[in-house]
């Protein structure tokens, strides 16, 4: 039987319409999630980066968030269980011109590229990274509570959770100038705009989590004031960066710490967390979830983007599962991709995030957001045949 395709409806065109946030136009709506990858030697982006990235860009990918980006402080980093000195750093001529190469390298392929900055806070393993001696630092010197379910290697948890020294005023101001001076070096080495990591146990999120803020001064107390760290890092960035760039920020539920901990339970305990970071600068929330198909309270349908975007009135982001049958850091019989989008269109068309990212598909097939809009098969997530860059 011959179909005749003009009366097909093609669904997937809705998100392959161009985004306009600030100044800047993403050409559709498929973003790379940012993935550590841990290929940059001395934390020198090269020319397999460029390349990885490129594929990515010329695969049709609308915005490319990179990989994690060590901040400029001493504490930022330690062993994330790829090897030594291999996560991307973004001061210094060698690193800024290395993510120059970059960032041209997209640009010309028709893409958008902003890098996530990503300080590890209470996850650095201490004694580790590119500055071992110094101490690991976090808001109240907590890990986080032992023994909840998480799937961070032995090796990396604490037998005590308490790890240092609360910070004092000096040390929080050392980590938010550090955030801002890489903020002004990723536009002169080219990038669109900036991703703050403020989940999954981090810094940012250390200071978001009562699990890991105890503190009782203008840094903590309800959420509101839990919020008051990653506000300023927003809003010294955006008074650095000025009004054209846009500013994302990565929030979770989940700790890898504690899997099953919440930053709140009701949309309205999420007002209190988002709303002063809207307040500060941010344009689009990245809400890590495994399953952007989930709702993300009880007696409420809707997943964690949509309502960011409700409560906020800033743009969203979905993630988590998109063309993958099985979440991340789930168990089972290994994540294949998967060609179930009606879920995602539909929410989409509903207008309950403006963008999605996708990961694990992204690191399978750098043509993925072209194969997704031609309806053409996949190439599989392998991550055992994660030994290069492809
Ligand atoms: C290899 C790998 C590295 C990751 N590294 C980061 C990271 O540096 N920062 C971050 O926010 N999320 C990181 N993630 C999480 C992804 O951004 C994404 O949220 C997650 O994989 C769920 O999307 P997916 O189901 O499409 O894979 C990583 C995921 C993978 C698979």
């Amino acid at each position: 039987m011959v179909v005749d395709r003009r009366f097909e409806r093609d669904e997937r065109a809705a998100l392959f319409t161009p985004l306009t946030v600030r100044s800047v136009t993403f050409r559709n709506r498929i973003v790379m999630s940012p993935m550590t990858r841990g290929y940059c030697p001395d934390g020198i982006p090269d020319e397999a980066v460029l390349a990885y990235y490129r594929r990515r860009a010329e695969g049709g990918t609308g915005l490319i968030i990179t990989e994690g980006v060590a901040v400029d402080h001493a504490a930022a980093l330690g062993d994330a269980g790829l090897g030594e000195n291999n996560i991307p750093l973004l001061a210094g001529d060698r690193a800024i011109a290395g993510w120059r190469m970059v960032t041209d390298a997209v640009h010309a392929a028709g893409g958008k590229i902003i890098p996530q900055l990503w300080h590890q806070g209470a996850m650095r393993k201490p004694g580790t990274g590119p500055f071992p001696k110094s101490a690991t630092v976090s808001p109240s010197g907590i890990w986080g509570p032992l023994g909840r379910m998480t799937s961070i290697a032995p090796s990396f948890i604490p037998s005590d959770p308490h790890i240092g020294e609360p910070m004092t005023e000096c040390d929080i101001e050392d980590a938010i100038a550090a955030f801002e001076r890489c903020a002004k070096n990723a536009l002169v080495a080219g990038f669109d705009g900036i991703a703050l990591h403020g989940g999954h146990g981090y810094l940012i999120d250390n200071f978001l989590w009562e699990g890991t803020n105890r503190r009782q001064d203008r840094w903590g107390g309800d959420r509101a004031r839990r919020s008051a760290f990653g506000a300023e890092i927003v809003r010294r960035i955006r008074t650095s960066i000025g009004e054209e760039f846009p500013i994302f920020f990565r929030f979770s539920q989940w700790k890898q710490q504690d899997f099953r901990a919440k930053l709140a339970d009701t949309p309205e305990e999420l007002a209190e967390v988002l709303c002063p970071l809207a307040d500060a600068g941010v344009d689009v929330f990245d809400a890590s979830v495994r399953y952007f198909n989930s709702a993300a309270f009880e007696r409420h349908p809707g997943n964690l983007a949509g309502w960011a975007k409700r409560i906020t009135g800033k743009l969203s982001m979905a993630v988590g599962g998109v063309g993958m049958n099985h979440g991340m850091y789930d168990k089972g019989d290994g994540a294949k991709a998967s060609d179930d989008f009606e879920p995602l269109i539909q929410r989409f068309k509903q207008e309950e995030f403006d963008l999605v990212a996708v990961g694990r598909g992204m690191i399978g097939d750098p043509l993925w957001a072209d194969k997704f809009r031609s309806r053409r098969e996949f190439l599989p997530y392998i991550p055992e045949n994660d030994a290069t860059l492809f």
